[in-house]
């Protein structure tokens, strides 16, 4: 096993520690006060409870969007599938107002901003509360309505996307 270097804390050795936990991908959407679609890429989704339903999320606190996830009603976690790793990188660089222009974009049942196309699921959250921690934001949402597809989810790890097609699993562990 290796081992952190003893000499204080290693930043970019935790980084690639980090690094070896694999995500899916996420882009969170949502619209600015001024009703501009918004959204971001974000690895740092998690669930945290069924009931009530319940998910998080992190937003570093240097991004263009803080204020406006801060200040909004709801948002959508679009869950990426393998096949939208182009809106992965989209959503990742760029100007935030630009990222939808010329893409499918489409409404969750109450009215929040998402993309178009199949995601391999998606959320859409009423934004219930949010902890400042560190150099991020951790966004708790409550899970007003949800959605699937059987399609493969993008996988995230070691810095980059991992392009062998995710397969399923042989058999459910929980
Ligand atoms: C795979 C991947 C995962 C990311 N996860 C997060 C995340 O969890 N939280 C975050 O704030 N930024 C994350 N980012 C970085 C943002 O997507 C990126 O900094 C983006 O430009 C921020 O845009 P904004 O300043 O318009 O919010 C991630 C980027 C990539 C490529």
């Amino acid at each position: 096993m290796s081992l952190a270097p003893d000499s204080g804390f290693d930043a970019r050795y935790f980084r690639t520690a980090l690094g070896r936990f694999a995500t899916g991908v996420t882009v969170v959407t949502t619209t600015a006060p001024d009703g501009t679609p918004i959204g971001l890429t974000v690895s740092s989704f998690n669930s945290v409870s069924l009931e009530p339903p319940l998910v998080l999320w992190s937003l570093s606190r240097a991004s263009s969007s803080l204020e406006a996830f801060r200040a909004c009603q709801r948002y959508v976690v679009n869950v990426l599938s393998a096949e939208q790793i182009a809106l992965a990188r989209r959503f990742a660089t760029g100007k935030t107002a630009e990222r939808f222009h010329g893409i499918e974009a489409a409404r969750a049942p109450a009215g929040t901003v998402m993309l178009g196309g199949e995601c391999a699921a998606w959320f859409e959250c009423r934004n219930r509360s949010r902890y400042e921690e560190g150099d991020h934001l951790i966004m708790v949402g409550q899970v007003e309505h949800c959605g699937h597809s059987q399609a493969a989810p993008l996988v995230f790890h070691a810095g980059g996307f991992d392009l062998t097609p995710a397969g399923r699993p042989e058999e459910p562990v929980r």
